[in-house]
């Protein structure tokens, strides 16, 4: 049995979150206060396999000492100047990330649904300026089952009634077809308003839902047929999660720094979370002068956006990516972490399929999306030492920092399996 002081500080520090916290959240009843690597500690140090990276923006691993110094050498000296001046670190950030992924220009921002933001009022520009679309008519397609974030500009274009419903009233302009829909892609586009097909190249908070072979790259050409900006939100799936810089990059087969001329380049690219290694919140949009260029001073822009301390950061972390050739790795332990799952789908009922691509994999867990189990099943897995969350219902998506080793990634899917055996 656990000493009741050590079992008093965890559920005091909950107690406490539950009395002074919003409840918007339902995070599984561990109380962490230290990371590194891909491991953390709970405040009665019990030490646990991350697999969420906290929702893949901590590709680097936690606490990495290259991003770490880089923000403790920034900010002892400039945080924060807003963009009413100039600051020494912007400048060479955007030079760096713009020829990191191959764009004329970046829009500095800070959180993932930001930038979404940022690239919805982008393209609607775009569509005023460039494509002759009428004054507020302007029409942007989006598909069921996203997720690109919370604000009232992304929920409008959300399936969920949790994301959704009593926030109302919406977003005007969207229009929502199914995902992985070809034909239901050119019947929208018909509509000579359509500004931008927005997406998740694979569908992360729905439960890793990777798309046909072909989409991409269909829904690319199609989208260039009819003058419709193809823009991606690769918040959950960029910086290397999924075995390449980009999800995007589909099916080509270029190497890091990106070569900018693969077949399903986004017209705008959307990026957050491990653009920073998770140590400081910052995000990014992307798009040629052409596209960027609609947008002029006074138009849009954000305090904290562009500011030294997240600059220097995001440097190291894509830094780190590059460095220690973190997509590949990606895709090697993808490989190994789908295998042995598969063949713990064959083994156990519980246990549906797994799907995935590089880092960003999940399980269906054989039961109802209403039933408890997978959130039971996690809490098991958490008192056998590693950390996992079901996204929607029946499903539990695994995405351990990108700096896993294979004895380890062993040593986490063994722990996976006794929690079955267990079960
Ligand atoms: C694909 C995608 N877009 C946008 C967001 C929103 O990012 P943030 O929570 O930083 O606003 C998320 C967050 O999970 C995401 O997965």
């Amino acid at each position: 049995m656990r000493e009741a002081g050590i079992m008093n500080r965890s559920a005091e520090l909950i107690a406490m979150e539950d009395r002074y916290g919003a409840h918007n959240y339902h995070p599984l009843p561990v109380v962490l206060s230290k990371g590194e690597g891909i491991f953390v500690w709970d405040v009665e140090g019990r030490k646990y396999y991350d697999f969420l990276s906290a929702y893949s923006a901590v590709n680097q691993g936690h606490c990495h000492p290259r991003i770490l110094s880089a923000l403790t050498e920034q900010a002892s000296l400039l945080t924060l100047t807003s963009r009413a001046f100039h600051n020494d670190v912007l400048g060479p950030y955007e030079k760096f990330v713009t020829e990191y992924f191959g764009y004329d220009k970046l829009l500095p921002i800070n959180t993932g649904v930001e930038a979404v933001e940022t690239a919805i009022k982008l393209c609607r520009k775009w569509a005023y300026q460039k494509k002759g679309v009428p004054e507020n008519q302007a029409k942007l397609i989006f598909v069921e089952r996203n997720f690109h974030g919370r604000t009232l500009g992304a929920i409008s274009a959300s399936t969920d009634p949790d994301a959704r419903n009593e926030f109302g009233p919406y977003v005007p302009g969207y229009e929502i077809i199914p995902y992985d829909d070809i034909p239901a892609l050119e019947r929208a586009l018909q509509d000579p308003n359509v500004a931008g097909f927005l997406f998740e190249p694979i569908q992360g908070e729905a439960g890793v839902v990777v798309p046909s072979e072909n989409y991409l790259t269909e829904a690319h050409h199609l989208c260039k047929k009819h003058n419709v900006l193809f823009i991606a939100d690769e918040v959950q799936t960029g910086i290397a999660r999924t075995g390449k810089l980009l999800a995007t990059c589909g099916n080509c087969s270029c190497q890091n720094p990106c070569e900018n001329n693969y077949e399903t380049r986004p017209d705008i690219l959307i990026l957050g979370k491990a653009i920073s290694g998770g140590v400081f919140p910052v995000s990014a949009v992307l798009a040629d002068d052409e596209i960027m260029m609609c947008i002029k001073p006074g138009e849009h822009g954000s305090t904290f956006g562009g500011n030294p301390l997240g600059c220097r950061v995001a440097m190291a972390a894509l830094e780190v990516i590059r460095d220690e050739k973190l997509a590949e790795n990606a895709e090697k332990m993808g490989i190994i972490f789908r295998e042995r799952m598969q063949s713990l789908v064959d083994q156990y009922e519980l246990f549906e399929l797994v799907r995935g691509k590089g880092l960003l994999n999940a399980v269906v867990i054989n039961d109802s999306p209403e039933s408890k189990t997978a959130y039971n099943f996690c809490i098991k897995m958490a008192e056998n030492g590693l950390l996992a969350k079901p996204t929607h219902g029946n499903i539990i998506r695994f995405a351990p920092p990108l700096i896993i080793k294979q004895e380890e990634m062993e040593s986490a899917c063994g722990i996976i399996e006794q929690t079955l055996k267990s079960y």
